[in-house]
């Protein structure tokens, strides 16, 4: 039987007290991700293999829903920024929610039909995911970018299509500032 509990959530650390599980992602895992992979290298060569975010779940079993949060380190690859791999849900019919805690940074979002939208990643901006779009963070400050993530339990992940294909668009730093811009390596 599931029993409610109050579960605590730091804004700042993103430490989620209950947790169930936590996984850490390193840099060197999000490689090929990049636009020029050869700029990860050059990047671990000088500063290691660093953490790039950590996420930090609330699943408990047997329930429907569950929520997290994802600790985003900040950091510059070339013009792009850190960011996560990027999925579609493996359940098609499941949406989420991204509630950004601190820090600042930029959701982006493609339908599988090809629209492409953003999301402003700010303190109190609650981003509605729905099904059937392929989301990915990027942290574009100088500090962590920490976000509640919420969504059914069984959602899954599908990393497959953005891992070969991309986004459709990419976050970089354009005069000092983030810009989005299409991808140039998209592959259609
Ligand atoms: C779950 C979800 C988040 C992400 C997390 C890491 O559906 O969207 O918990 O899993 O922010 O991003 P990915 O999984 O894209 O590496
Ligand atoms: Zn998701």
């Amino acid at each position: 039987m599931l029993f409610p509990e109050g579960v605590t959530i730091d804004g700042l650390t993103g430490a989620v007290t209950p947790a169930t599980g936590r996984y850490v992602k390193k840099l060197s895992a999000l490689r090929d991700l990049y636009e020029r992979p050869e700029q990860v290298d050059a990047y671990i060569a000088a500063h290691g293999d660093v953490d790039a975010y950590d996420v930090i779940e609330y699943r408990p079993d047997g329930s429907d829903i569950c929520f997290g949060t994802t600790i985003m380190y900040p950091g510059r690859i070339g013009r792009e920024y850190f960011l996560t791999r990027g999925h579609f849900h493996a359940k098609t019919d499941r949406g989420e929610i991204y509630y950004t805690q601190s820090g600042e940074g930029v959701l982006l979002l493609h339908s599988r039909s090809g629209e492409t939208r953003s999301v402003a990643m700010t303190p109190g901006v609650c981003a509605f995911i729905p099904p059937e779009w392929a989301h990915r963070s990027v942290n574009t400050g100088p500090e962590k970018l920490v976000f509640v993530w919420m969504c059914g339990i069984d959602a899954g992940h599908d990393y497959g299509e953005v891992a070969t294909r991309g986004m459709r668009d990419l976050v970089v730093e354009q005069d000092g500032r983030p810009a989005i811009v299409a991808n140039p390596k998209y592959r259609v």
